[in-house]
C-alpha cells in the first residue's frame, strides 16, 4: 500500500465545479509587530486557529486574490499574469492598513504551493487549480484599529465552472436596492467585506432564478459598476465598452486581458468609460469576465422596469473572446502578450 502522502487524489475531473476540495498543503507566513514578513513554509491543509478578538473576525480585516495554474497543451503548468495578483493584492492590502506583501515573496509562495500541490492540477481541458491568496488580520484588537500581526496563506483547489450549466447565458439581476461598495470606499480592493456585502443581494437574486447581480455605481445609478464577481463589457458595432476604473470596480485581470485582446487582436474599439444600464440593454452582445467565471455570455438582463433577453446561446464575439483567452492560457495560441509564467513542476 503507498504511503498516505503520495497517493493520487481521488479527484472525478470529469465533473469538477467550482467548489473547494480539500489538498494536501497550504502555505503560511507571518507578519508580527515589527510590519515585516517572515519566511513562510509549506504547511498541511488544515484548520488555523484563531483569537476571538481577531481583527480579521471582528473589523473584516482581510483581502483576496484569486488566480489559477493551468496544465497546457505542451503538457507543462502555467501560472496566468500571477505578478498582476502580486500587484493588486499590494494596493488592496495599503486601503486596509494591511502590510503588503513583496511581489517576489508572492510569487514564490504561489509557485511552491502550485508545486506541492501539482497531482491536484486538473488535467487539460478538465478545470484549472485555482489559487487563494488571502492576508488576515491575525493579531487581538478591540478597538477600532488595525491588528498588529498578521497571516498570509495560500490554498489551493480544483475547480470547473464558476456557473451550473457549463457556460450558460446568464440572466442578471440588476439591483436598485443594495450597492456592493460605497462611493469612496473598497470598491478597488478586493477587500472581504465586499463580498459580504454582496450575499444578501446575490441570495435574494438566486431565489429569483437570476445567477448573478448587476450593481450600479454608488454616486450616479445611471451607470453600471461590475458584477458581483466579475468585470462586465458590451459590444455594439466595432465598439467594445466596460466601467472605467474610477475607483468603484475591482481592476480585473481577465478585464484587462479582454482589453488587450479586444485592441491587439480583435481590431476593436475599446473604450473604458461611463456605461449606462441602457447602453448594456441595447448592447449586441454583453458578457462578464472573471479568473473564476472566465468570459461568460449574459444572455438576459432584469432591471425593475424592463427585462431584455439578449442571447439564447453565446454570441459570436463573446465566443471569439472566450476562445482567444482560454487558447493563450492553456498554449494552443501563441503567448503575443507575455503572459504567461511556466512552471518547473518535474
Ligand atoms: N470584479 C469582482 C468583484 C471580482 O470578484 C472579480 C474576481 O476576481 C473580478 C471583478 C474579476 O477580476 P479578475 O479578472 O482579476 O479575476
Ligand atoms: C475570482 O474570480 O477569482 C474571484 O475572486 C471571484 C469570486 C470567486 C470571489
Amino acid at each position: 500500500m503507498k504511503d498516505i502522502d503520495v497517493m493520487e487524489p481521488q479527484i472525478d475531473w470529469d465533473n469538477l465545479t467550482f467548489s473547494h476540495t480539500p489538498t494536501r498543503s497550504m502555505y503560511r507566513a507571518t507578519c508580527d509587530e515589527g510590519g515585516e514578513w517572515q519566511e513562510g513554509s509549506i504547511i498541511p491543509f488544515g484548520n488555523i486557529e484563531l483569537s476571538p478578538v481577531a481583527g480579521v473576525l471582528n473589523y473584516g480585516q482581510g483581502v483576496f486574490e484569486g488566480m489559477k495554474a493551468f496544465r497546457t497543451a505542451k503538457d507543462r503548468t502555467i501560472l496566468f499574469r500571477p505578478e498582476m495578483n502580486a500587484k493588486r493584492l499590494q494596493s488592496s492590502a495599503k486601503r486596509l492598513c494591511i502590510p503588503p506583501i513583496p511581489e517576489e515573496m508572492f510569487l514564490e509562495a504561489v509557485e511552491q504551493i502550485v508545486k506541492d500541490n501539482a497531482d491536484y492540477i486538473p488535467p487539460l481541458d478538465k478545470g484549472s487549480l485555482y489559487i487563494r491568496p488571502v492576508i488576515w488580520g491575525t493579531g487581538p484588537v478591540l478597538g477600532v484599529k488595525p491588528s498588529r500581526s498578521y497571516t498570509f496563506i495560500v490554498y489551493v483547489s480544483p475547480v470547473g465552472h464558476y456557473f451550473q450549466g457549463e457556460i450558460p447565458c446568464l440572466h442578471i439581476k440588476v439591483t436598485n436596492f443594495y450597492h456592493r461598495v460605497a462611493h469612496k470606499g473598497t470598491g478597488a480592493a478586493k477587500a472581504i467585506g465586499n463580498y459580504a456585502a454582496s450575499l444578501y443581494p446575490l441570495k435574494l437574486a438566486k431565489e429569483h432564478g437570476f445567477n448573478e447581480v448587476m450593481y450600479l455605481n454608488a454616486q450616479n445609478e445611471n451607470l453600471v459598476d461590475e458584477l458581483g464577481a466579475a468585470n462586465v463589457f458590451t459590444l455594439k458595432g466595432d465598439t467594445l465598452l466596460t466601467p472605467g476604473l474610477s475607483g468603484s470596480i475591482l481592476p480585473g485581470v481577465t478585464r484587462d486581458s479582454t482589453i488587450q485582446i479586444a485592441r491587439e487582436i480583435l481590431g476593436l474599439d475599446v473604450k473604458e468609460t461611463d456605461v449606462t444600464v441602457d447602453d448594456f440593454l441595447t448592447a449586441d452582445e454583453v458578457f462578464c469576465a472573471g479568473t473564476a467565471v472566465v468570459i461568460c455570455p449574459i444572455g438576459r438582463i432584469t432591471t425593475d422596469d424592463d427585462s431584455v433577453e439578449l442571447c439564447t446561446e453565446m454570441g459570436p464575439m463573446t465566443a471569439n473572446f472566450r476562445k482567444i483567452l482560454k487558447d493563450i492560457q492553456l498554449e494552443r495560441r501563441e503567448d503575443v502578450f507575455d503572459w504567461l509564467r511556466p512552471l518547473d513542476l518535474y
